[in-house]
């Protein structure tokens, strides 16, 4: 383990198990359909990776990153959009992966610009999901792990971008962000 990190929560057993889980799930949901599955970037980029690979189905991928929080462990409320999608959303039926819900500010931006776009529909597939500590009305339709309020990182979660690259989801030493 990391010496940095507290406690492991999800090892990659964990990980694999309900990630297979909630393919199978949105593969069901979507039957007949071709889903177009938009990564939030980077948190989500390797739940993306294994979460598509877990549907079986026709579906793409398209990839947004926006910033909300800086290197601190609490979100501005600020969001920009650092990289657009590639591809046109218009009559898609959109599944926005998110690494973490946490306050919500990040998704309630992004749902805004998205709709405007005039998708068929859209659903939000997070892998974490901090309910304790929403701030703007954002519900996901697939949740991998509802977490208490505790800063997390590993498997694409990072902390001033290190530890994205930690197998398991572990909880930071708070004596890594407070001095
Ligand atoms: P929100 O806008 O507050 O919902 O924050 C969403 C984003 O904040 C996520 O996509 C993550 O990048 C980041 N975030 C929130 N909580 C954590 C955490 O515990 N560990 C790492 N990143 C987090
Ligand atoms: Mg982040």
């Amino acid at each position: 383990m990391h010496q940095d990190v507290e406690q492991i929560l999800y090892t990659e057993e964990d990980l694999r198990r309900r990630i297979r889980e909630l393919g199978a799930q949105i593969a069901a949901d979507y039957a007949g359909r071709t889903p177009m599955l938009v990564s939030v970037l980077r948190g989500s980029y390797i739940f993306m990776a294994d979460l598509t690979r877990a549907i079986d189905l026709d579906l793409t991928v398209d990839f947004m990153a926006v910033s909300s929080y800086g290197a601190g462990t609490v979100s501005s409320g600020q969001v920009e959009i650092k990289k657009d999608l590639s591809d046109s959303i218009e009559d898609r039926d959109l599944i926005i992966v998110e690494d973490i819900l946490d306050s919500g500010n990040t998704l309630y931006y992004l749902m805004d610009v998205l709709r405007a776009r005039k998708p068929a529909s859209i659903r939000i597939c997070t892998l974490m999901d901090k309910p304790e500590r929403r701030v703007k009305p954002i519900t996901a339709d697939y949740v991998g792990f509802t977490i208490p309020d505790a800063f997390i990182v590993g498997y694409g979660l990072d902390y001033a971008e290190k530890y994205r690259n930690l197998p398991y989801v572990g909880v930071l030493k708070p004596s890594v962000y407070t001095q």
